[in-house]
């Protein structure tokens, strides 16, 4: 009996060609000829290699991609792809740059590019002994690392260092071991999670406990971008604008509710460069974000303060574990050339590139948020001036803009179909 349309259970799906996968998914969700036809239309993506990159692939998914100008960052002039389907993400880093551009913009720095890799044991009854254990072992721990990426060492990279921890849970006490490794222009989750597999048995040897998760660490606290920047008071527009951002970050920072949002607008900034790029968007979120509440609250990516000038100077520093080597960025098309564009030729030049966008991001939104508030000074102006170029007159402007505004979608051929109903009564 075959397996009826719907039905989830598809057996041998992954080994279709694409072109079965979407007849399949058709069958199950009734799309029209029209819906698979657009499903099979890959873009610039091809399909073989979009169907290399993940397991059951029937498409792929179209994000614009945009360019932040007047960025300059450790004195050079860079232009940004941003990757993002929100309005106002790249104009706001554009805007951002612009302000500083003059006064030298962006001032980068990098702790390192060092990764962790966790590995758990459990079921020692002496976990302080077993901890020393370990330690001792440091040189072991180091040539079995080592040996697992003769590649990495060649370039420079390899074991850095040796951390165990003893951890209590609910689940009785644990004892972590940390290796730290340096993964150069690697994102390095492959080269720690390698080295992490092939050491656990090694441990539980030395120790007589039981291993369990061998798994790199997101917390990237030993690979931290760092950015720095002053605005003139004079390129900011005034005291009072300046004092408005200054309290909307002390605001951020005293409050986990509104912090979600500041970091969330910061994130804006960063992920699409990352996204960009070819990397990992959830590797950088969940390393910024733990890093944000590494104090035990969570609090602003950011700082911001006054200098003896009276000019307005942010700061940002996070965990920025991304590569140029490994996974999409040396595979796909767009993120290749996103790189070509971005002209930075080591993974910490990317990371530091990024921090400074989270920063301008940042600085944008907290400055618009403090004088016209987003919606206003955004998406209504925007959509008037959608709306005027439609034709709209007069009052018209307005009409058509809240509509406009309020559908979400605010473009000159929606514009121009609302100005036709609302003239047709
Ligand atoms: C919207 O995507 C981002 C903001 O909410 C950031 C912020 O509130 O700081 C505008």
């Amino acid at each position: 009996m075959s397996t009826p349309a719907s039905s989830s259970r598809i057996a041998g799906f992954h080994k279709l060609p694409i072109a079965d996968r979407v007849e399949a998914v058709a069958r199950f969700a009734g799309l029209e000829p029209g819906e698979c036809a657009h499903l099979l239309d890959t873009g610039n993506l091809p399909a073989e290699l979009a169907d290399h990159l993940i397991e059951n692939v029937v498409g792929t998914m179209n994000i614009p991609v945009g360019i932040a100008t007047n960025m300059r960052i450790d004195g050079e002039d860079r232009l940004i792809p941003m990757a993002t389907e929100e309005s106002s993400v790249v104009a706001a880093v554009c805007n951002a740059a612009r302000q500083c551009y003059d006064a030298g913009g962006f001032t980068t720095s990098m702790s390192g590019t060092l990764m962790i890799a966790q590995i758990q044991l459990t079921g020692v009854g002496d976990p302080q002994l077993a901890r020393l254990r370990i330690l001792e072992r440091k040189a072991e721990v180091q040539a079995s690392c080592d040996a697992c990426d003769p590649v990495l060492l060649q370039l420079g990279g390899g074991f850095r260092d040796l951390e165990v921890r003893v951890l209590e849970t609910r689940g009785g006490t644990m004892v972590i071991t940390h290796i730290v490794v340096d993964t150069r222009d690697a994102m390095g989750a492959n080269a720690v999670n390698t080295m992490a597999e092939k050491l656990a048995p090694q441990i539980a040897g030395w120790t007589g406990g039981r291993t369990n998760l061998r798994i790199l660490s997101n917390l990237a606290d030993r690979r931290l971008a760092r950015a720095r920047c002053v605005w003139p008071l004079a390129a900011i527009g005034g005291e009072a604008v300046r004092d408005g951002m200054l309290s909307a970050y002390h605001f951020a920072d005293a409050d986990p509710y509104r912090a979600a949002t500041h970091n969330k607008g910061i994130m804006n900034g960063i992920s699409a460069v990352v996204l960009a790029t070819g990397n990992d968007t959830r590797a950088v979120e969940a390393g910024a974000h733990a890093y944000a509440a590494r104090n035990g609250r969570y609090a602003s990516l950011t700082h911001w303060e006054v200098t003896a000038e009276g000019d307005l100077a942010g700061s940002i520093e996070l965990p920025m574990a991304v590569g140029l080597v490994g996974g999409a960025t040396k595979l796909h098309p767009t993120a290749k050339i996103a790189l070509k564009v971005l002209g930075v030729r080591s993974a910490e030049a990317l990371a530091r590139t990024i921090a400074a966008v989270g920063l301008a991001q940042n600085f944008s939104a907290m400055k618009a948020l403090a004088t016209t508030g987003i919606q206003k000074g955004h998406m209504a102006l925007h959509a008037q001036n959608i709306a005027m170029m439609a034709g709209a007159l007069g009052e018209e402007i307005e009409r058509v803009a809240r509509v406009l505004v309020a559908k979400g979608t605010v473009r000159i051929d929606v514009a121009e179909a609302e100005l036709k109903a609302l003239r047709a009564g």
